[in-house]
């Protein structure tokens, strides 16, 4: 029997002929799909890539919380029009501590995917008071409330460790010293020794008094250290041959 006559047996015989096809289907599945669990064949690595501190970590569960992503994206496309208005566009390997990721997919307001160093904190801190101080046509509603509540940091640890799991490569050190690091980090290096956190996690790691009240590591406070470390990670002039792009 030659092979065309084989495959005449398989044309005559329809639930053959299914059963092949979902074979065949089922393998090109999975030679495409099944290399994408893991992670670092997906995404290229970047250098200066580093998990958010814990304070950083804390703005970003209020950024969750109060489901900013309903209005605002972290993904620059690399479109012209969003790369001359935001920056570079977004590579996979900055979103690869997000968990879950915030791309969002709608824009009532700008992309904060490079918000970081746009403004001072003093401006954040206005703004989210009353958005309309500063922008009198804006839509953004008050979070003045921030400012009065203390960031909840006595369980970050625990949320490092989950991280951990999920593969965000936090050490024993940082997770043992996860409580210290977010307060020092909101203290600010005028007053705290912030040695420890720059070894942890660089010195580019912003220490400050963000919200301006010394006594209260408020939410404030995380929210904004947050901001300001968002799209800051990467250094642009080491991944130079990923510039261009569609620009
Ligand atoms: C109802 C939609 C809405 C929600 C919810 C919202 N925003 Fe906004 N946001 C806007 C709009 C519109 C603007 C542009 C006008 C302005 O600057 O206020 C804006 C502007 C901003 C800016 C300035 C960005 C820039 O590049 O100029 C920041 C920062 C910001 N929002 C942060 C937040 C954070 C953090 C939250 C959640 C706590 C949030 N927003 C929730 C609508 C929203």
């Amino acid at each position: 029997m030659s092979l065309l006559d084989k495959h005449k047996k398989l044309e005559r015989n329809s639930l053959l002929l299914l059963g092949m096809t979902v074979v065949v289907i089922l393998i090109g599945g999975i030679v495409e799909i099944v290399p994408l669990f893991r992670m670092e064949t997906i995404i290229e690595p970047v250098e200066g890539m580093r998990p958010y501190t814990p304070l950083e970590l804390a703005g970003q569960n209020i950024y969750m919380r109060e489901n900013c992503s309903v209005c605002h994206s972290q993904q620059i496309r690399p479109l012209r029009d969003e790369v001359v208005r935001y920056g570079h566009y977004s590579l996979a390997a900055e979103s690869m501590y997000d968990h879950p990721f915030l791309w969002g997919s709608k824009r009532t307001g700008p992309d904060l995917a490079r918000l970081g160093g746009k403004y001072s904190d003093a401006w954040h801190v206005a703004h989210m008071i009353e958005p309309r101080d500063l922008v009198p046509e804006s839509v953004m509603p008050s979070y003045s409330f921030l400012m009065r509540n203390g960031a909840k940091l006595h369980n970050i640890d625990k949320h490092l460790k989950a991280l951990r799991v999920v593969g965000v490569p936090y050490s024993d050190d940082m997770i043992a010293n996860a409580r210290i690091d977010a307060n020092i980090q909101a203290i600010g290096d005028d007053v705290a020794d912030t040695d420890g956190l720059a070894k942890r996690y660089g010195d580019k790691v912003n220490a400050r008094d963000f919200d301006g009240q010394p006594n209260l590591v408020s939410e404030m406070d995380a929210l904004i250290a947050y901001l300001q470390a968002l799209g800051t990670f990467v250094d642009f002039e080491s991944v130079k041959d990923v510039e261009g792009g569609a620009q």
